[in-house]
């Protein structure tokens, strides 16, 4: 059994653990997810490795209640505990296997929407821990949406924070955000965009147009997470991929988010009717 250290409320819905996983945490790097299970009814729930510690021995997972698996995730407490824990799964980040003295001379931009402000976060820790400064972009639709603002304070080169109601920080999507930036004078080498898939969507077609090479890390369906069972499918530069196991981060630019999008809606309906039966 994986026992949960810490379970926090973070904002609305969205709640924070920390689970005792010695060896996934000495194995992890950033862009890695797990697939957590709660018991042997439990739903397998691939989650993003929002942060680790090798010596604790423990990983940080975020998430966010959408359908009954979740749901029932988020009602566990500190000292419950997770049956499995499989990971670390995918590949890391690109930018942290690329050379230390390259990433130092570029200028390097991290977008992270609404939850997806989890994975970009141990990202930009290591780049911190490698003496890499690098700007940040956080966006949530509203104040209590904004997670990990302090987490990403401490570790950002320069932080720009954004509401799409205007309540907190900047008002607007992440894209405006990147437009005025951009207007403003800012150059970017690259971009690493972490989000919805409609917000990465729209990244890209942003910074396709500013002509700054983007990466994403794909959120499709999971069952297996090892390349087995195709549920995670994609297509990205006209070829068949797995997020599992060929990303999860591919080309923003070269990914069918509309094809991605629509397969993730034809499992709407099975989604729903799990919920209710959990809610009953
Ligand atoms: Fe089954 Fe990727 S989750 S192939």
């Amino acid at each position: 059994m994986y026992r949960i250290v810490e379970a926090k409320h973070l904002a609305d819905n969205i709640v924070r653990m920390d689970v005792e996983a010695p060896w996934v945490a000495k194995h992890c790097l950033p862009g890695q997810f797990l697939i957590v299970r709660e018991d042997e009814r439990g739903e397998r729930l691939p989650m993003t490795i929002c942060d680790y510690d090798r010596e604790a021995g423990t990983v940080t997972i975020v998430t966010q209640t959408v359908g009954a698996g979740t749901y029932r995730m988020a009602e566990l407490q500190t000292g419950d505990a997770f049956m499995d824990v499989v990971g670390p799964l995918g590949n890391p980040s690109e930018l942290v296997k690329t050379p230390i003295d390259e990433l130092k001379k570029k200028k390097i931009l991290f977008v992270g929407g609404g939850l997806g402000t989890a994975p970009v976060y141990p990202q930009v820790k290591w780049m911190h821990e490698h003496g890499i400064d690098v700007d940040v972009i956080v966006g949530a639709k509203t104040k209590d949406l904004v997670i990990l603002e302090d987490e990403m304070k401490a570790v950002a080169g320069q932080l720009y924070v954004t509401t799409d109601d205007g309540s907190y920080g900047r008002s607007g999507m992440v894209t405006k955000v990147i437009e005025d930036l951009a207007a403003e004078g800012k150059t970017w080498d690259v971009c690493v965009c972490i989000g919805p898939m409609i917000m990465m969507k729209f990244c890209c077609l942003t910074t396709k147009k500013l002509g700054i090479p983007t990466i994403v890390s794909m959120n499709p369906i999971m069952v297996d997470g090892t390349g087995m069972c195709g549920a995670c499918r994609l297509i990205v530069g006209g070829e068949v991929k797995f997020a599992c196991v060929d990303g999860p981060e591919f080309d923003g630019h070269k990914v069918d988010f509309d094809l991605a999008m629509k397969r993730q809606a034809q499992y709407k309906t099975e989604e729903g009717r799990a919920l209710l039966a959990f809610e009953e």
